[in-house]
C-alpha cells in the first residue's frame, strides 16, 4: 500500500541496529533483514527553518506544536486528542536536597503517556492505508489505541492479560475496541497478534514494532528541553543560549519507548543547536518482579534476556522481554545512568508519600521511580542538589484494585 507522497521533513526509516534505510511512504513494522526496530529521519536542516525555540512560544500546547520533527504530511489532520503540553512540576516536600521536577503525564488524554505514540503512529497508520489497528498492552497502550482509532475512524484489535487492571479493559470496550483477554503475560498476547494478524489484515501497532510510536514519545524530550529552558531564562537574551536539561532522569520502562524517545530528541535537538553535548544520565526503573534490563545492565550484556515468572503490581512494567533491549541498555551506558528496581510494596507505600506531600495520585510505574530516587540518593548515585526529573507515566486512579488490595491486606 502507498500513500501519495506529500512534503515533509520525514526522509526515510532507518533500521536501528543494521542501519539499512526503508521507505517511509509504505507500512512498515521492523527492518526487512534484521528484524530490529525503525528509527524516522528527519530533516533537520530543512525542519528549523520554520521550527525555532522562537516560533514555539506561540504555537498550540499539544505535542503536534513540533509538527516538523513529527512525521504526517502538513496537509494531513492528525488524530489528536490534546495530548502533551503536560506541566512539569516542582516537588514540594517528597525530597528535600535534591532539585526534584516531576513530568506529570497522568494529564494526557486516557491519563497515560502512552497517547503520545498512539496519536504519532494511528495518525501515520490511517494516512499510509491500514483500517485494523493491533496492539498487546499492559493496559495504558491499549486504552490509548482506542481512543485514536475510535478518533480516526479505524479498528482497534487490543489484546491483554486477563489481571490487566479493570479500568483498563472497561476503557477500552467503552471507547469501541475489540477487546481479547489472553492467559498469560503481554509477550503472550503479542505472540497471539503475530499468529493471526496476516489472516485478518491488522497492521501490529506493538511498542518499536513500528517506527512512529517513539517519534511520539520523542515529545516528551522536546518539551522537556523547551520547560526548563522557559522556566529557568527569563530574560531573552539567556533564551538564544542552549536549553539545560537536568542532571537526572527517572523513567519506568517496560519495552522503553519514552527513554528510546527522549534520547532521539536530545541528539535531534543537539543538531538543531537547541542543547549542548550535556546529557542526562538515564535511568530505566523496573519492578523487582521483572527486571530483565536491571539484570542484563548489571551482568555487562548488551541484550537482555527473557525475565522468568513475570509479576508486579505496576502491570506497564510487566514486560519480560523487549525488543528495543539493545537500544535501552546502550542509552544507560552512554549517559552514564544506570537501571534500578523496586519492589511492589514500596512502590504502594511510595505513591501515598508522594500523594501526601505532593497533591498527585501516582500510577504504580510512577512511585517506582520515587522509590528509586530514594535509593540512588542514599547510594550516593544521586548527589545533593543534582536537578532530578522523574516521570509519572500515569494515573493512579486506573490502578484502583492494587492500591485498595494493598491498603486492605498490609493496613498501610
Ligand atoms: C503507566 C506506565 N508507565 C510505564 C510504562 C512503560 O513504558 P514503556 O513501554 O515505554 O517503557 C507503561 C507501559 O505500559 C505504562 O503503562
Ligand atoms: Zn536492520
Amino acid at each position: 500500500m502507498y500513500a501519495s507522497i506529500a512534503p515533509m521533513f520525514l526522509k526515510r526509516l532507518e533500521c536501528s541496529a543494521c542501519g539499512r534505510e526503508h521507505e517511509w511512504s509504505r507500512l512498515q513494522n521492523l527492518c526487512g533483514f534484521c528484524h530490529k526496530p525503525l528509527f524516522a529521519i528527519v530533516d533537520l536542516a530543512a525542519a528549523s527553518r520554520t521550527l525555532t525555540r522562537e516560533t514555539l512560544l506561540a504555537r498550540e500546547k499539544s505535542l503536534w506544536r513540533y509538527r516538523e520533527v513529527l512525521p504526517l504530511p502538513p496537509d494531513v489532520e492528525p488524530a489528536s486528542l490534546g495530548e502533551g503540553g503536560t506541566p512539569l512540576l516542582r516537588a514540594r516536600k517528597f525530597a528535600d536536597d535534591v532539585d526534584l521536577w516531576i513530568k506529570d503525564e497522568s494529564l494526557n488524554p486516557t491519563q497515560s503517556f502512552k497517547a503520545r505514540g498512539m496519536s504519532v503512529a494511528v495518525s501515520m497508520a490511517k494516512y499510509l492505508g491500514a483500517t485494523k489497528l493491533a496492539v498487546p498492552s499492559a493496559g495504558n497502550a491499549g486504552g490509548a489505541l482506542a481512543a485514536y482509532a475510535a478518533r480516526a475512524g479505524v479498528e482497534a484489535h487490543v489484546f491483554m492479560p486477563r489481571d490487566t487492571p479493570r479500568a483498563n479493559i472497561v476503557e477500552c470496550r467503552e471507547l469501541g475496541a475489540h477487546v481479547t483477554l489472553i492467559d498469560g503475560l503481554i509477550t503472550d498476547c503479542a505472540a497471539e497478534i503475530d499468529r493471526r494478524k496476516a489472516g485478518e489484515g491488522w497492521f501490529d501497532m506493538s511498542t518499536l514494532k513500528e517506527p512512529y510510536r517513539v517519534e511520539g514519545k520523542k515529545t516528551l524530550g522536546y518539551e522537556l528541553a523547551e520547560q526548563m529552558n522557559w522556566q529557568h531564562r527569563k530574560s531573552s537574551r539567556a533564551r538564544d543560549l542552549p536549553s539545560e536539561l537536568p542532571d537526572v532522569i527517572l523513567y519506568p520502562a517496560g519495552g522503553g519507548t519514552g527513554l528510546i524517545g527522549m534520547w532521539k530528541a536530545f541528539d535531534e535537538m543537539e543538531a538543531l543547536g537547541w542543547i549542548g553535548k550535556n546529557r542526562p544520565r538515564m535511568f530505566a526503573v523496573q519492578a523487582a518482579g521483572c527486571a530483565p534490563i536491571v539484570r542484563a545492565f548489571e551482568a555487562g550484556e548488551k541484550n537482555a534476556a527473557e525475565f522468568q515468572d513475570a509479576h508486579t503490581i505496576a502491570s506497564g512494567l510487566r514486560v519480560p522481554k523487549a525488543i528495543g533491549d539493545f537500544l535501552i541498555l546502550k542509552i544507560l551506558r552512554d549517559s552514564n545512568g544506570g537501571a534500578i528496581a523496586v519492589d511492589d510494596d514500596e512502590m504502594i507505600r511510595v505513591a501515598r508519600e508522594v500523594g501526601a506531600n505532593e497533591g498527585l495520585f501516582v500510577c504504580p510505574e510512577g512511585a517506582a521511580c520515587f522509590a528509586a530516587l530514594k535509593s540512588l540518593r542514599s547510594d550516593g548515585k544521586i548527589r545533593s542538589g543534582e536537578r532530578v526529573v522523574v516521570f509519572n507515566t500515569g494515573s493512579g486512579i486506573k490502578y484502583l484494585e492494587c492500591y485498595e488490595g494493598h491498603s486492605r491486606s498490609g493496613g498501610l
